[in-house]
């Protein structure tokens, strides 16, 4: 029977194969992305990599993954990761690893971002939790305001505060059309960044459904 991690492995591997020596590679964060840095290491490349989270550069070096700070690389070829939700219209939902300020400007940053993902990902219509971090100053009043905007509760979740010192909070409330909720995230001062990733972001995704793995491209 193929378990949802078979899938995780399956659409990982496959992901892993666009990647070729010489390139510059975001490394997103999270379980699906632990077995691309296993695809990767078997692979030995010689490739210059950026990690999205503290897990990710734990586990690329003990890999063998050679790593780099984030300063000193301006593009990447190619970014992989995965997501928590993807819709018909290749809007994300990321940060179940509250990674996801980091893993947008990664994605923003690659010339392609290929997501992996088990069949479970795939989604008729975005719904919450939409993960969220903010700026610890200024914090209930952030949150105040989001509340009244969005008109739904926002929580704080029991995580540590991300590598670069922002609080992580979901927002429960409706999504209805995903663009109006991330242009009304966006706009509320207090918010470093949201979960919602946009299409335009999106190169691919590679979804595997028990045996079989399908590349979706965004037109
Ligand atoms: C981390 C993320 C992850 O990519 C997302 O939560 C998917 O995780 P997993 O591969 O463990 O299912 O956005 O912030």
């Amino acid at each position: 029977m193929t378990t949802q991690d078979d899938e995780k492995r399956r659409a990982a591997y496959a992901a892993a194969e666009v990647v070729e020596d010489g390139m510059t590679v975001g490394l997103g964060t999270g379980s699906t992305v632990a077995h691309l840095l296993d695809a990767l290491a078997a692979r030995s490349l010689d490739v210059r990599c950026v990690s999205t989270s503290v897990a990710t550069e734990e586990t690329a070096q003990r890999l063998g993954i050679r790593t780099e700070r984030f300063d000193r690389v301006e593009r990447f070829d190619v970014a992989i990761d995965g997501a928590d939700q993807v819709d018909g219209d290749f809007w994300l939902v990321k940060g179940g690893g509250a990674a996801h300020t980091r893993e947008k400007i990664v994605a923003a940053s690659a010339d392609r971002f290929v997501v992996i993902v088990d069949g479970s990902k795939m989604v008729e219509s975005i719904t919450p939790p939409i993960p969220v971090e903010l700026l610890e100053y200024g914090f209930a009043s952030t949150v105040r305001r989001l509340v009244d905007t969005l008109g739904g509760p926002v929580e704080p979740r029991d995580v540590p505060r991300s590598p670069d010192g922002g609080v992580i909070v979901d927002y429960l409330g409706p999504v209805g059309d995903p663009a109006q909720v991330a242009a009304a995230l966006s706009s509320t001062a207090g918010v470093i960044e949201h979960g919602l990733f946009a299409p335009d972001l999106v190169t691919s995704v590679v979804v595997a459904r028990g045996e079989q793995v399908e590349w979706l491209h965004r037109a």
